[in-house]
């Protein structure tokens, strides 16, 4: 099928390098969310596969191998799949045991062969990614679920946190571009999604939320936390818990299977 996405381009070229990824994660305020993530992801692996190594997992967009390095000590079978030979090179030295595959699953759905997974994740893909292309590749990963298998994705920026609606009013009101649709020169800011438009592209995919982690009400940027980063991860673990409060925080999790009745 016809796919462009200049998303995936800005990772394929040189500058766009898997040390660079990871340099821009390596401050306080991302490091604060990852330590959430980890756990969360940690907690639906024993909850929904009863932390099982024989699970069979692929981590689709995997980068650098941030999140398959998650559960490098606890599945036996991991595959990671990127479009980016230069994310792929940074995973490889981070989780050697794994399979790393090059390539790109819309265009060419032979990639994995016949290979089914029980788990899939996917993160800080989907907010960045064209909108249009986001159902051809929710639906490429639903196909590779095995019967009963769940599908694990995230919103990195929801459009109503704080920091969602700081990013939506520089980009509407400001005109400040999206990344990485950005000219020469200029400065970029983060998309945006909604908790709708996520759901709406999971039903279209064919996908039923089995539910939602909503984490990390509190805004930060690179070293500037509002609290001592060790109070941090402490106080967002429990806003994560409150109903409502957590309604306006910046990450989600999306939990997800094969509906009972796929769309055409
Ligand atoms: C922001 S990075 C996220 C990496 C990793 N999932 C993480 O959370 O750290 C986005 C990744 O998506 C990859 N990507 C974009 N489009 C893709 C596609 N169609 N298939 C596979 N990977 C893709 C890029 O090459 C890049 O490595």
């Amino acid at each position: 099928m016809a796919y462009r996405s200049v998303y995936a381009e800005h990772y394929q070229r040189a500058e766009a390098s898997g040390d660079e990824y990871d340099r821009s994660l390596a401050n306080r305020f991302e490091l604060a969310i990852f330590e959430l993530e980890r756990r969360q992801l940690q907690d639906l692996f024993r909850r929904y596969m009863a932390s099982d190594p024989r699970t069979r997992y692929l981590d689709f967009a995997c980068g650098t191998g941030r999140i398959l390095a998650v559960f490098r000590d606890r599945i036996r079978s991991k595959v990671g799949v990127d479009t980016s030979a230069g994310q792929l090179e940074i995973a490889r030295r981070k989780v050697p045991d794994a399979t790393l595959v090059h390539g790109n699953l819309v265009t060419d759905p032979g990639l994995l062969g016949d290979r089914q997974f029980d788990l899939i994740t996917s993160f800080r893909l989907l907010l960045n990614l064209e909108p249009e292309n986001r159902v051809p590749i929710l639906r490429a990963l639903r196909e590779r679920l095995s019967p009963g298998g769940y599908l694990i994705v995230d919103n990195h920026m929801n459009r109503y946190s704080v920091l969602g609606v700081a990013a939506w009013f520089a980009h509407r009101v400001l005109g400040v571009p999206r990344k990485p649709h950005v000219p020469p020169g200029r400065r970029g800011i983060i998309s945006t999604m909604t908790e709708r438009e996520m759901r709406e592209a999971l039903a279209a995919a064919g996908l039923t939320v089995e539910e939602v982690r909503r984490l990390f009400v509190l805004p930060g940027h690179g070293s500037v936390l509002l609290l001592p980063a060790r109070w941090l991860v402490a106080a967002e673990a429990f806003l994560a818990r409150v109903p409502g409060m957590n309604r306006i925080s910046k990450n989600q999790i999306y939990v997800c299977r094969t509906a009972s009745r796929v769309p055409a």
